[in-house]
This record gives C-alpha cells, sequence and structure tokens, in this order.
C-alpha cells in the first residue's frame, strides 16, 4: 500500500457503523454481539485515526430512527452505550477528547449523567475529538439549529436578512470544527441515512462491503488514501 500522505489528512472523518447486525447473523449471535464487537472496532479505528494525525472523528452510534427496533435491541444499544461511557478510558484511550451530539432529551437520566461526567473527563485530553453521535439525525439538528436561530431573530439580536450559511453553521451542534471531509460507510449500503446532512455538502464517500465489527485499520487506510487521490473542486474546476 503506498503512502499515506500526512499533509494531506481529512480534518473531519464522519464513520456510519453499519453492518453489526449482519455480522452477528453470519455467526448465528444475538444482534446485540455484534454492536458489541462493533463498540470494539470503533476503539481501534480511532486509536488508529489519532496516531495517524486525523483531528476529528464523528461516529454514528444511534440515530433518530433507531428507537423503531425492536426494545430488546434498543436497550441492548442503550446498555453498551452506558457501559462504554461510564468506563472511561475504554472506549477511545487516555488521550481522546469524546463529545457527544444529538437530541440528549430523549436519553436516560443516567446515561446523560455519563455523558456528562466523559466529556468533562476528557475535554483536557491532549488528542483528537471523538464525537459520538447518540439520537442524532440531521434533520433533527437543523431543525433544533433553526429554532435557536429564530430565538434570536424573534429577540432582535438578529435580523433575517444578516443570516449567512456561515450563521447558520455556528448553531449546528459541529459548529466548532470544519465540516466533514470523508464519510465512510461500510456494510454495501450506498446512502447517508441522515448523517451530518448539513456538513457533508461537499464530503467525499467511501463505501465498502465490509460489516463494520470486521472493519480493520487497513480499510481505514484504504480509505484515507483513496480520499488523497480524490480532486475536490467544490464547485469550482
Ligand atoms: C448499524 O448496524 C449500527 C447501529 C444502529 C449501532 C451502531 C452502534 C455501535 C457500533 C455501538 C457503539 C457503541 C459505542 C460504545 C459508541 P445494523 O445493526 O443496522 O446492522 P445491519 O444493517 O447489519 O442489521
Amino acid at each position: 500500500m503506498s503512502h499515506i500522505d500526512k499533509d494531506n489528512l481529512p480534518r473531519h472523518v464522519g464513520i456510519i457503523m453499519d453492518g453489526n447486525g449482519r455480522w452477528a447473523k453470519k455467526r448465528n449471535l444475538p444482534r446485540s454481539a455484534g454492536h458489541r464487537a462493533g463498540a470494539q472496532t470503533l476503539k481501534t479505528i480511532t486509536e488508529f485515526a489519532g496516531n495517524l494525525g486525523i483531528r476529528y472523528l464523528t461516529a454514528y452510534a444511534f440515530s433518530t430512527e433507531n428507537w423503531k427496533r425492536p426494545k430488546e435491541e434498543v436497550n441492548a444499544l442503550m446498555d453498551l452505550l452506558l457501559k462504554y461511557l461510564r468506563d472511561k478510558d475504554q472506549l477511545a484511550g487516555k488521550d481522546v477528547v469524546i463529545k457527544v451530539i444529538g437530541d440528549r432529551s430523549k436519553l436516560s437520566d443516567e446515561i446523560n449523567k455519563e455523558i456528562d461526567n466523559i466529556e468533562e473527563y476528557t475535554k483536557d485530553n491532549p488528542g483528537m475529538v471523538l464525537f459520538l453521535a447518540i439520537n442524532y439525525g440531521g434533520r433533527q439538528e437543523i431543525v433544533h439549529s433553526v429554532r435557536k436561530l429564530a430565538e434570536n431573530v424573534s429577540k432582535g439580536e438578529i435580523s433575517p436578512d444578516s443570516i449567512t450559511e456561515d450563521s447558520i453553521s455556528s448553531y449546528i451542534y459541529t459548529s466548532e470544527i470544519p465540516d466533514v471531509d470523508l464519510i465512510i460507510r461500510p456494510s454495501g449500503e450506498l446512502r447517508l441515512s441522515n448523517f451530518l446532512l448539513w456538513q457533508s455538502a461537499y464530503s467525499e464517500f467511501w463505501f465498502s462491503d465490509i460489516n463494520w465489527p470486521d472493519f480493520k485499520t487497513d480499510d481505514f487506510a484504504h480509505a484515507i488514501l483513496d480520499y488523497q487521490n480524490r480532486n475536490r473542486r467544490f464547485g469550482g474546476i
């Protein structure tokens, strides 16, 4: 494999961790075993990405649509999230800053408390930032942002004429960081599934047939190399 150019890394990578259920089914295991294995993969990939020099990683852990799954699976996912949030160094190693994006109002008090704890515990870490998208949906994020913006308009703090793309960007959950440069989706599905809608206007996409629990650091490196061979024009020529 040719070398990754450290001067041309995507600043922000998004991952749709798909294929956990199929991975488990192939092994005659419950779907929850697939999610457990997927969480382990997230840890491995986060460490690898951090060592490579990627600054921001956003992982889609639970979408606003995932509540439609059987209660048993939703509970297993929430238990898994709770376990990883509690065991603070387990998820991503000691260097990583962890932040959660999404609508936290529907998450249990217990999970909300652990989110506050892990964000506080990791906030001064020196490494990359891992954003966990939990009860996240791109449309829900836009609704949340527009509501905040409208509040400021109704207070007279902003005039509708002065609203720009940058001002809307300042209300989204990832306002402090660059838009997502590269979105990785394993497991053979070729869609965005309501992930980072606003931030992905000019993202590159990388798809593969591998189920997320089988996704290896070499696959991540492959995605980065392919990204480095893309010609990003942002609408120019
Ligand atoms: C999609 O695969 C995956 C999810 C809905 C959940 C992803 C969550 C994790 C990997 C666990 C994250 C845990 C932590 C601690 C951050 P699927 O279930 O839709 O797979 P399928 O399409 O093969 O059924």
